[in-house]
C-alpha cells in the first residue's frame, strides 16, 4: 500500500534577529574582540546563517502550529472532519501533563475560517504529543504511516505538525543557532509529494548527554562540539543500515545508483554546517574506501573533501536546495528535517527541477540520542505544492532591535508564577487574524497555570 506525505505548509514568527547590524556589533564584544564583521562572517559562513526567527511575545509551540495547520488544510481543501489523527512533535511541550495537541484543537476549533462546529467540532480526531528532541517528528511520521498502513486511521488523513522554539543562552556560542517556526504534513494513502518507502525506517540510538534541557532550566545544556560528533556517527549509522537492509538488499541499488537517483538527501539542520559535515561523512565513501583508516585521518579528510569540486556540485544540488528556508529562520528542533521538504518543493517550483520518481532520503537526529534515516519518492504533486507553499506564509517583515530581541528572549523563559501576556503591549508586531498566547491563567484556582489561547481578529 501506498502512504506518504500528501501536503506540507509551514509557519513562522514574523520578527527576526538578522546577524549584520547591531546584533553582531554588541555580540563582537563578547566573542571576536569587537570586530563586528569578523563575526558575521563566521556566523554567516561558518555557520551557515543569515538571520534567526525569534517568536514575539504572543507566540509559542501551540500558536505556531495552529499557524501551519490552518495553512495546510486551507491550502489543501482538506476537512478537519477528515482529520482522524493529529500528531504533535515537539521537545517544548507547555505542560507536564497536558498535551499541547489537546491544546492545538482547541486553537483550531477558535478559528472562524476553519471551525464550521465551533466548540466540540475536533472531538473525533485522536490526538497525542510526541517528544524525542529533534527526532520527535520523524516518530511521528512513523506512528502516522502505521496507523495508515495498518488501516487504524478511521479517516482519510492523519496530520503531522512539528513545532518548536530553540531558545539557547545569549552571549553563548549556541544563540546563533536558535530560531522558531512550525512544519505540517497531511499523511495519507497515494499521496501527492512523497510516497516514502515500504520498509521499516532505520535507528541508530544511544544514551548520550549532547544535549539535554533539565526540568528546572529554561535553556538546554548542551556541549556543542560533542554534539557534532554524536550526530554524525548515529546518522552515519543509521544510513549504513537503510542502505544495506533497503538500498542494497531491496533494489539491489549500489553507491552511485543511490547516488544518481536521489534528488534530495535532507538532513536535520540543527545549524546549515551541519548538513555539510553530514553531507561529507556520507558522500566521501562514494569516492573512496574509508573503512580502515583512523577517525582522525577520516575527519582530515572529510575536511578536505569538503572543499573539493565532486564535492561542491552534489552538495549545491542536492543538499542545498533544502536549507534555504533554514539559512533564516533557524534552528527549529522537530520541525528542521520537515522543514527541509518544504524548502526543495519551493525551491524546485522556481527553479523548475523535476522531482517527479526521483528519490529523496530522510536524515533524522535527536539528541540524547537517536537518528532514524528513510526515504521515498517524489510524487506528480509537488509542482503545485511548491507553488503555494510559500503562499500566505508571513515573510519575516519586522527585524528586531537587539533590547526588542533580548526582552523577548527574557519573557519566553521558564515561568516559576503563572503570567498573562496582553498581545496588544507586549508583542511587537500584534496578532492579527491568527491564534495569540495569552500566556497563563492566575485564577481562578481550579484554572491556575491553564494556558490561555484566543483567536485575534
Ligand atoms: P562555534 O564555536 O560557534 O563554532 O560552535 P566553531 O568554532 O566550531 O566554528 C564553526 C565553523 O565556523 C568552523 O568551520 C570555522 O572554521 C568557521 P569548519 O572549520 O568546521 O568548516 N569559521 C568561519 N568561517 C568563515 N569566516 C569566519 C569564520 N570563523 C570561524 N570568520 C556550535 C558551533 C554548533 C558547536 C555551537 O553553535 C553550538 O553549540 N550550537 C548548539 C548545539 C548544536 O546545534 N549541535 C548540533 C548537533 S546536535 C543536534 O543537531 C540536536 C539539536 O538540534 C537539539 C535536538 O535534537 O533537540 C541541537
Amino acid at each position: 500500500m501506498n502512504t506518504g506525505i500528501d501536503a506540507v505548509a509551514y509557519a513562522t514568527p514574523r520578527t527576526f534577529v538578522s546577524f549584520d547590524g547591531e546584533w553582531a556589533q554588541k555580540r563582537s564584544l563578547v566573542f571576536t574582540d569587537g570586530d563586528a564583521a569578523a563575526l558575521t562572517a563566521k556566523v554567516n559562513r561558518g555557520i551557515g546563517l543569515s538571520q534567526m526567527a525569534v517568536p514575539d511575545a504572543h507566540e509559542d509551540i501551540v500558536t505556531l502550529a495552529a499557524n501551519a495547520v490552518r495553512r495546510l488544510l486551507e491550502q489543501s481543501s482538506i476537512e478537519l472532519q477528515d482529520v482522524g489523527h493529529l500528531i504533535f512533535a515537539t521537545e517544548g511541550g507547555v505542560d507536564f501533563s497536558k498535551s499541547a495537541s489537546a491544546y492545538l484543537l482547541g486553537a483550531l476549533e477558535r478559528i472562524p475560517s476553519l471551525a464550521k462546529g465551533g466548540p466540540g467540532s475536533t472531538s473525533h480526531i485522536c490526538n497525542v504529543e510526541m517528544k524525542f528532541a529533534c527526532v520527535g517528528s520523524s516518530y511521528a511520521l512513523e506512528y502516522a504511516t502505521a496507523l495508515l498502513r495498518s488501516g487504524m486511521s478511521s479517516k482519510k488523513y492523519v496530520v503531522v505538525v512539528s513545532s518548536d522554539v530553540a531558545r539557547y543562552e545569549r552571549e553563548s556560542n549556541a544563540e546563533y543557532t536558535q530560531g522558531a517556526g512550525a512544519v505540517a504534513f497531511a499523511l495519507c494513502q497515494n499521496p501527492s509529494l512523497v510516497t516514502l518507502d515500504p520498509t521499516p525506517m532505520a535507528v541508530a540510538s544511544a544514551d548520550e548527554r549532547d544535549f539535554f534541557r533539565p526540568l528546572f532550566k529554561d535553556t538546554p545544556t548542551v556541549d556543542g562540539k560533542h554534539s557534532v560528533g554524536v550526530y554524525l556517527n548515529l546518522v552515519e549509522k543509521a544510513y549504513q543500515n537503510h542502505c544495506n537492509n533497503y538500498f542494497k538488499q531491496k533494489l539491489k541499488a549500489s553507491d552511485s545508483d543511490v547516488l544518481a537517483d536521489t534528488a534530495a538527501f535532507l538532513f536535520h539542520v540543527p545549524f546549515p554546517k551541519m548538513a555539510e559535515y553530514m553531507a561529507a561523512r556520507i558522500f566521501l565513501p562514494f569516492f573512496e574506501d574509508v573503512s580502515e583508516i583512523s577517525e582522525e585521518q577520516r575527519n582530515e579528510k572529510e575536511t578536505d573533501f569538503r572543499k573539493s569540486s565532486d564535492f561542491r556540485s552534489i552538495f549545491e544540488e542536492k543538499v542545498e536546495p533544502g536549507l534555504t528556508l533554514s539559512r533564516k529562520i533557524g534552528n527549529i528542533y522537530s520541525g528542521s528535517l520537515p522543514l527541509c521538504l518544504a524548502s526543495v518543493l519551493k525551491g524546485a517550483s522556481e527553479t523548475q527541477t523535476e522531482l517527479v520518481g526521483r528519490r529523496v532520503i530522510f536524515f533524522g537526529y535527536g539528541s540524547g540520542a537517536c537518528a532514524r534515516v528513510y526515504s521515498g519518492v517524489f510524487g506528480g504533486g509537488c509542482e503545485h505544492a511548491g507553488k503555494i507553499i510559500g503562499q500566505g506564509a508571513r515573510g519575516f517583515d519586522r527585524e528586531l532591535s537587539v533590547s526588542e530581541y533580548e526582552r523577548l528572549h527574557a519573557l519566553h523563559s521558564l515561568q516559576a508564577e503563572p503570567c498573562a501576556i496582553d498581545p496588544g503591549v507586549d508583542s511587537v508586531v500584534k496578532p492579527s487574524g491568527e491564534i495569540a498566547s495569552f500566556g497563563s491563567l492566575a485564577e481562578p484556582v481550579e484554572k491556575v497555570g491553564l494556558r490561555d489561547y484566543r483567536y485575534v481578529g
